[in-house]
């Protein structure tokens, strides 16, 4: 029989989300489940008990009701001891759960004997397991909410104007932290037109921050930051000091300090001191998102906004929830892919499957027992291993050091590759030589010319190359052409029509290509 899942309302003070949204109840119906939310729960996030009706859910008054019927409940904030009160043996529960801040939790969810599935506890960095990220989703959401803050609290625009009524210099940004939510405000910021500089410890961001339109700020210490499975570590004292230093000048330089920096399992880092707020130019703004595990900066108050020394700085704890439409949207759409991976049968029946990865790592609790944590995952997952690489490479290897035997193996391939080009030299008729070195030059100046691309680039510059191929229309212009002198003989019919067709696909690849190209280019361009 098809379970029922049931949406209730969220509890925790001042929470506006709700963890699904009329869109996505529809689409889990289609997976054959029934729907259940309670009264009002989505009123906060403009999502009425009418459209979720007009949905296909069910509304149920008051969470009593609502948790009995549920044999699936989904949520965002970690339940309350009354609501793991309302909770019977065999019910699933998907939610936020934190487990490794909150045992005790943990220890009550297990005795109910329910399953858990902590949507915090996703491994990450398993690829396939990114359209489940709430993580991700909802720092990119808090990113963004983050910027239109801080737009709101600075006196001046973002972009630089210049009116018949003067000239207005462009706002200067920095952020701290280029994860998720640091990324999503460099690109917020820069698409309102500031001036962008962002840094981080873990060296493998500054490529994303210049993708995203801003400038990467070095700290002046050489240290890897990467503290596994793509997260920050706590850093030497030797670079906090360099750090405070970088911080520092960028505090007397920019209108707007947005911080975002967090350490998995540790107390946000401070890296904006009472003396930087108070170099910093009056009316200036710090968006300080880490305000709900300490703060980044030393005079934040969580949850409020203050001035200090002319600086007003926002300490907000519930930025998605001042989302609040759009959170649900993203969370409920996470919780729909998750559903479809427990459900591949689409009969509205789950399968908490521990064999699958990422499932494993989501299930803390399964029928009361706890599972969490899951073991670590084997180690095909890339990302960490290719954070670890170009900082060991070159200290030890220099360029190009690869695995030990590569060197004999270089000489080789040098070896043969001469005797070869010696060969061609010495006996290859003059008209083909003349040929072949074009096509080695061309060789060697596409090979550069590529290299240098930047990776983002890469697409563009294959539609590109794709539209200059088509040069292969001369071929068949060739052919198409009537006899040039006499004695020529006219081309066959069927060559002139095979040529007509070749001149049509060219044309395609050409005109579609550079079109294509265009439009790509577009998308980089502000
Ligand atoms: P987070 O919220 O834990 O930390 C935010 C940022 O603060 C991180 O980039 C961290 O390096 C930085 N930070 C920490 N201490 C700092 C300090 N003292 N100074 C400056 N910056 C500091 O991290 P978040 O945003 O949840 O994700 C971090 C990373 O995890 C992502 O950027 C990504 O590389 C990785 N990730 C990978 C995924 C995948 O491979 N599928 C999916 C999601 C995240």
């Amino acid at each position: 029989m098809a379970l029922k899942i049931g949406i209730p309302q969220e509890v925790f003070p001042g929470e506006k989300r709700v963890a699904t949204v009329p869109e996505v109840v529809e689409k889990l119906i289609k997976l054959g489940f029934t729907v259940a939310v309670q009264a009002g729960a989505g009123d906060a996030a403009n999502c009425s008990d009418e459209t979720y009706r007009a949905a296909g859910a069910e509304i149920i008054d008051g969470a009593p009701a609502l948790w009995a019927a549920s044999d699936i409940v989904f949520k965002l904030r970690e339940p309350n001891t009354d609501e793991v009160g309302l909770m019977h043996a065999g019910q699933t529960l998907i939610s936020y759960i934190w487990p490794a801040q909150n045992p005790d939790l943990m220890q009550q969810l297990a005795a109910k004997k329910v399953t858990v599935l902590a949507i915090d506890a996703l491994p990450r960095t398993l690829s396939r397991a990114q359209k489940m990220d709430a993580l991700t989703s909802q720092a990119g959401v808090a990113g963004y909410r983050a910027v239109i803050e801080a737009a709101n609290a600075f006196g001046r625009f973002f972009n630089g104007q210049i009116t018949a009524a003067g000239k207005v210099p462009p706002a200067k940004v920095f952020i701290a932290g280029a994860g998720v939510a640091g990324l999503a405000a460099i690109g917020t910021a820069a698409g309102l037109g500031a001036i962008v500089r962002a840094n981080d410890t873990r060296a493998e961001v500054a490529d994303q921050v210049v993708s995203l339109g801003g400038e990467f700020v070095k700290v002046d210490y050489e240290e890897e930051g990467s503290g596994g499975g793509g997260y920050a570590k706590v850093m030497s004292e030797g670079f906090q000091q360099a750090q405070r230093e970088m911080y520092a000048k960028q505090a007397k330089e920019v209108d707007i300090i947005i911080t975002t920096a967090l350490i998995p399992g540790k107390p946000a880092p401070k890296l904006i001191t009472a003396e930087m707020v108070k170099s910093m130019k009056p009316g200036s703004v710090i968006v300080d998102m880490a305000a709900e595990r300490g703060g980044n900066c030393e005079l934040t108050e969580p949850g409020q906004t203050v001035v200090r020394h002319g600086v007003t700085i926002v300490g907000y704890t519930d930025l998605n929830s001042r989302l609040a439409k759009q959170s649900s949207t993203l969370y409920g759409t996470n919780l729909f892919r998750l559903t479809e991976e427990l459900c591949k049968t689409k009969d509205g029946i789950i399968d908490v499957n521990m064999e699958d990865d990422a499932i494993r790592g989501l299930t803390v609790i399964k029928n009361g027992e706890i599972t969490w944590p899951a073991p670590a995952l084997k180690p095909s997952a890339p990302p960490p291993a290719a954070a670890a690489k170009p900082v060991v490479a070159p200290k030890a290897h220099g360029h190009g050091g690869g695995e030990p035997a590569s060197g004999t193996a270089t000489a080789v391939v040098f070896g043969v590759g001469a005797a070869l080009f010696w060969f061609i030299g010495a006996f290859a008729p003059t008209a083909f030589l003349g040929h072949f070195t074009v096509f080695v030059l061309a060789c060697f100046v596409g090979y550069m010319v590529v290299w240098n691309v930047k990776p983002a680039l890469h697409t563009p510059l294959m539609s590109v190359t794709n539209a200059i191929s088509s040069i292969i229309a001369i071929g068949a212009l060739v052919q198409i052409a009537p006899p040039l002198a006499e004695g020529m003989s006219q081309p066959d019919q069927w060559v002139r029509w095979l040529a007509v067709g070749g001149i049509v696909l060219a044309a395609i690849n050409m005109f579609g290509g550079f079109a294509v190209t265009q439009r790509m280019l577009a998308m980089f361009r502000k």
